[in-house]
């Protein structure tokens, strides 16, 4: 097999658990395939390879070795450090514009989108995780890792395979990079947008495709999902105005956690929607905006408050969910105060009709800022 820059040969007795072949391991001296091109080893798979069918190398991707297994070892999304990686990626001057996405960032991304996916199957609280990352700036790359913890999210409840979810959480995590080739004073625009502003915005996916195909080393699944992030599943979208199954799977996941995120996110010229109101928008674009399966695992997969979300309840008392799972809108709530704490089940305390979370607590959530 030729020599490819993104593999490498590891010996048998080298290998770790998380790494991904990138070819068919063959049994020596037959031609019986043993594992398929793009596996995920596991402790069983390494001792076989060793012990029983006596292979000596296999060609493993190289953007698994270091970083994957590290991020195994802390099932954890590090967010700060994913944020400053996307910042870098981004370029963290605004004020100029990008031309070009460097190998370096593409293994960048490759890099955060390992990280997670890893923290995805660990069971980290993504959610949680991705409320934490929305503050009162708004910048792109803040915004496209939101969005790619949410199409994760969604992509983890279609039970998409990893080789896809690696494609999803790529894509989504580039999805705007298109925005960053556009004058800043245009998409930072507080007011209406005049046509020609407009008309520049909407260039924003075609621009991005066009990053990605400049650079080299992403396939069709992945370029096409940032150019049709903006179509709507009844045609009414933009650039091509692609109807239902033309736009791709891929794109039509992003689409949803990209209104969502746009819904709940603060503007200059208004208050971000509630998590209950943007869910019902989500509902009511079902087949019009979206694919209805698509907002079907959306709502399966989403949960508004998180165990560990801060929220503020009606009464201006500040409470944390602690569980959510009898009624995931109304969550059982801890509240801490001087005197002591209580613990509210919001769905069946006897104050119900009186008792609810007016918002999410966000006033300490800018711990996470990038540098
Ligand atoms: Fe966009």
């Amino acid at each position: 097999m030729a020599e490819n820059p993104s593999m490498m040969r590891v010996k048998v007795e080298d290998l770790e658990s998380g790494m991904v072949t990138a070819d068919n391991v063959i049994e020596p001296g037959t031609e019986r395939v043993l594992l398929l091109k793009g596996t995920t080893l596991d402790s069983v798979m390494i001792f076989n390879l060793k012990e029983r069918y006596n292979v000596g190398e296999v060609w493993i991707k190289k953007s698994f070795i270091a970083t994957n297994i590290a991020a195994e070892m802390k099932a954890e999304i590090n967010i700060h450090e994913s944020l400053n990686t996307l910042k870098d990626v981004f370029g963290s001057d605004e004020s100029r514009p990008i031309t070009e996405l460097t190998q370096e960032a593409s293994q960048q991304i490759s890099n955060v989108t390992n990280e997670l996916i890893t923290s995805l199957y660990a069971d980290d609280n993504i959610l949680l995780k991705m409320h934490q990352l929305q503050s009162y700036d708004d910048y792109t790359y803040k915004h496209c890792l939101r969005v790619a913890m949410m199409s994760a999210t969604i992509g983890k409840s279609l039970d998409l395979p990893r080789k896809r979810m690696r494609d999803l959480c790529e894509a989504a995590l580039l999805h705007d990079i298109g925005k960053r080739t556009i004058d800043v004073d245009i998409i930072r625009k507080p007011g209406r947008l005049t046509d020609d502003e407009f008309t520049a915005i909407k260039k924003h996916p075609q621009n991005g495709y066009l990053l990605l195909r400049k650079n080299g080393g992403y396939s069709e699944e992945v370029m096409n999902a940032v150019l049709m992030h903006h179509e709507k599943f009844d045609g009414t979208g933009y650039p091509l105005g692609l109807k239902g199954e033309q736009i791709t799977y891929l794109a039509r996941i992003i689409t949803v956690a990209d209104v969502y995120d746009a819904l709940t996110s603060n503007r200059p010229y208004r208050q971000p929607w509630s998590v209950a109101e943007a869910e019902e928008f989500m509902m009511g674009g079902a087949n019009t905006h979206f694919d209805y399966n698509i907002i079907t695992a959306f709502l399966a997969a989403f949960t508004p408050f998180p165990v560990g979300q801060k929220v503020i309840l009606s009464d201006g008392r500040i409470g944390e969910v602690v569980s959510n799972t009898t009624n995931v809108l109304r969550p059982v709530i801890k509240v801490t105060e001087k005197g002591g704490s209580e613990t509210i089940d919001l769905y069946n305390d006897f104050r119900y009709l009186t008792l609810s979370i007016k918002a999410l607590d966000k006033r300490n959530m800018n711990l996470v800022e990038a540098d």
